[in-house]
């Protein structure tokens, strides 16, 4: 059992900078959490605290119904992985994952076999007789996953461990980390800027901006019902588009009109909107919630502006009012650059926000 609770855990830095401003959390046992959100917005404070290796500045860190909150970093049964890996220089592979097991007080011969087996679940058995300089970044990182995961932690914690590695090599480890943690069933937090390892990883994803929680969902959560601009805009490739539309009303029917297209609501979307009362808000509409239909079939008609082949799909940008929209389409179509496009939308996927609070409209 390994149950995370953080209750109105705050971090102010010398009196001055806000690290964290407030964060309320639960995290499940066995689940595996992401924080993601852009750099600078609190997620290594939030770790460090968790971890021990920061004070708190107001706020009450649980686990398993236990407060932690001013334990020592090694009372707390949590392992810490960092970006930069933080592995010895001057041990090998073996001594570097058996070091702590040995201040355990743990036998040679089960130290020997919880190293050998921590070793083989990260693929590094081969190099135990090897030091951290002679080994590739990957491999110095699979040495500290290692580590972290041999004291058996109730509780795993990950900050950036993947952004040293080349792109192809993150790709790679984002699977085998989420395969370990079938395998350990380690309740775990990874940090993260990058949104697509977030969405493929997490079994809910926190997502951050200037100190605080924003959202907290799965990922299809995340995804389809952002709770506000930010959130749209941060997750996906490329992001939402947004569009500011006037509600009008057509006897009982409704539509949004933008002064370059006119976008007809559906009955429920028409009613919750109705009842929300503004006239103005902001349409999003995701990139693959376009559909490129006959010229001048669509409700939206533009001129392409950049075609970006993707091999199994193509991004194409228009400009709208003066702003460049980007859709995804299929690459069975030849677009190029000024031919004329026209878009229906895929009326069950639209975003409706606050203009003013940017806050989702539901
Ligand atoms: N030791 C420190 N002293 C003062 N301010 C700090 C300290 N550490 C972090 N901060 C500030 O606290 C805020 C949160 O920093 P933090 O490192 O937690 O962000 P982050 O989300 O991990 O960013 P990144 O994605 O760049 O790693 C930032 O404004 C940062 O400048
Ligand atoms: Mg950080």
């Amino acid at each position: 059992m390994a149950v995370l609770q953080l209750e109105d855990l705050a971090k102010r830095y010398d009196k001055k900078v806000w690290g964290v401003r407030r964060m309320d959390l639960e995290v499940k046992d066995k689940e595996f959490i992401v924080f993601l959100g852009p750099s600078g917005c609190g997620k290594t404070t939030c770790m460090r605290m968790i971890a021990g290796l920061e004070e708190t500045t107001r706020g009450c860190i649980t686990l398993d119904g236990l407060n932690i909150t001013d334990l020592a970093p090694r009372d707390r049964n949590i392992s810490m992985v960092f970006q930069n890996y933080a592995i010895w220089p001057h041990m090998t592979v073996f001594e570097n994952i058996a070091f702590s097991l040995k201040l355990k007080g743990m036998a040679k011969d089960e130290i020997r076999k919880n190293v050998v087996d921590v070793a083989e679940m990260v693929k590094i058995e081969q190099l135990l007789d090897r030091f951290p300089g002679q080994m590739s970044g990957g491999q110095q990182q699979r040495v500290a996953l290692a580590r972290a995961l041999a004291v058996k932690p109730k509780l795993f914690l990950m900050d950036e461990p993947l952004s040293n590695l080349d792109a192809k090599l993150r790709v790679v480890m984002r699977t085998e980390l989420k395969a370990i943690h079938q395998k350990t069933q380690a309740t775990s937090i990874f940090v993260t800027h990058d949104q697509s390892e977030a969405m493929s990883m997490a079994d809910r994803i926190v997502i951050m901006r200037d100190g605080e929680i924003i959202q907290v969902g799965t990922p299809e959560d995340v995804y389809f019902r952002s709770a506000d601009m930010f959130v749209a805009g941060f997750i996906g490739t490329p992001p939402t588009n947004f569009f500011k539309v006037k509600l009008k009303k057509e006897r009982n029917q409704g539509a949004l009109e933008h002064p370059d297209f006119k976008c007809p609501l559906q009955s429920d979307e028409f009613a919750m909107i109705s009842k929300y009362g503004r006239k103005e808000l902001v349409l999003g509409i995701r990139p693959e919630d376009f559909q490129l239909t006959k010229t001048g079939k669509g409700i939206l008609n533009a001129k392409v502006l950049v075609v970006e082949p993707q091999g199994s799909h193509q991004v194409l940008a228009v400009e709208i009012d003066n702003k460049i929209v980007k859709t995804i389409i299929s690459s069975d179509h030849k677009l190029s650059p000024g031919d004329p496009v026209s878009f229906d939308l895929d009326y069950r996927h639209l975003h409706f926000f606050d203009t003013e609070s940017e806050k989702r409209i539901s």
